[in-house]
């Protein structure tokens, strides 16, 4: 049995990732500061014999230390929404930053496996369409969204930095938009934000005309692509993973209205700053490398989700935080089962 670590686990991609793990038999310590992640993202988890939480930032050498030996690093965390990274900039650079220098040295000190999760952020307002892995973007490096795209940047530059100098074995996902269960219904990213206004009954808000676009990805479709790209056995540059199914912001808030059954319609706002005008990955190396390709299509997507956001009354956020054990560092992790 092998040991993974996923960093970011109680959030929203890296909780499905965390189940994905165990169901293919991995012991999983999830690290998590709850910063932007839920711990009723993982209560379900609580007690399995095979999952550990550790409540710790990844910007702490200390929480690394604490470890016991991995096998895979999954390095998720980082705010991922606008709203959340835009609140904490600062920090939102020192976790994509100082994180995932930790990652990698604990990864290069175990013989570990690292992927890291990049982001499409770091094609900024992409003057190459659709994206491919080989354009290098378009960033303002000073605006409100360069915590992030820079941070992530920076962190990608890292993971290459390690894998040259001293043969670290990294993985680098860049993913795009990906919605699904366990969004934040309060995490003002466009699907959880449209849904939890439709089934309040409140018009949708739409920023600027709509025309935007963007490409957006069940997260079962990304936990695979996750699990494929860590899984292939050479260290390779970045891998886009994405949905290339390309769809205005204003068809999405229409989409979001019918399979609510809702007519509250939408209520124009002013333009975000920065906003990229188009999004859509060029998946052909995932394909070709990972045999991987996006099987959900949207309407059955946002149905599942529009589902369980209904199932957890996610229209009456804030809810109530459900606490989750932590695993105590050592003592615990040593009592789990050794591969
Ligand atoms: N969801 C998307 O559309 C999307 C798109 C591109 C990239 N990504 C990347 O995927 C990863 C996961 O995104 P998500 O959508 O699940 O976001 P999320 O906010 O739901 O999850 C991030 C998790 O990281 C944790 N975290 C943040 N800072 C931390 C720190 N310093 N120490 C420990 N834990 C910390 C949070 O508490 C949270 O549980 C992120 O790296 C994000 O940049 C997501």
């Amino acid at each position: 049995m092998t040991c993974a670590i996923v960093t970011g686990g109680a959030g929203f991609i890296g909780s499905h990732l965390c189940e994905a793990l165990l169901a293919q038999g991995y012991r999983v310590v999830c690290l998590d500061d709850l910063s932007t992640g839920l711990a009723r993202n993982i209560a379900h988890l609580d007690g399995h014999p095979r999952f550990a939480f550790i409540r710790a930032d990844v910007v702490c050498e200390s929480a690394w230390t604490s470890l016991s030996a991995a096998t895979r690093v999954f390095h998720l965390a980082s705010p991922a929404s606008p709203d959340d990274y835009q609140r904490t900039p600062v920090e939102t650079i020192r976790t994509n930053v100082v994180g995932i220098f930790n990652a990698l040295e604990f990864a290069r000190t175990h013989t570990a496996r690292l992927l890291l999760t990049s982001t499409s952020e770091v094609y900024g307002d992409p003057a190459v369409h659709p994206q491919p892995e080989s354009y290098w973007g378009n960033v303002n490096p000073v605006g409100p969204r360069s915590c992030y795209d820079e941070g992530k940047r920076c962190a990608e530059a890292l993971a290459m930095a390690h894998a040259r100098q001293h043969g670290t074995a990294v993985r680098v996902a860049r993913l795009f938009n990906t919605y699904g269960p366990r969004l934040r219904p309060d995490d003002g990213r466009v699907v959880s934000q449209f849904i939890v206004h439709a089934l309040r009954g409140e018009p949708l808000p739409l920023y600027g005309n709509g025309s935007q676009t963007r490409s957006f990805c069940y997260v079962g479709d990304i936990v695979r692509g996750l699990l494929a790209l860590m899984n292939q056995d050479r260290t390779t540059g970045p891998v886009n993973l994405g949905n290339p199914h390309e769809i205005t912001i204003a068809a999405l808030a229409h989409e979001v209205l019918r399979l609510t059954g809702t007519t509250a319609g939408l209520q124009v706002q002013p333009e975000r700053t920065d906003d990229p005008r188009r999004r859509q990955p060029d998946i052909q190396l995932a394909q070709r490398l990972l045999q991987w390709r996006p099987e959900v299509g949207l309407q059955e997507g946002l149905g599942a989700t529009i589902e369980w956001f209904r199932a957890h009354r996610a229209e009456e956020f804030p809810l109530q935080a459900e606490e989750v054990k932590q695993t105590d560092a050592r003592g615990q992790l040593d009592g789990l089962p050794v591969p």
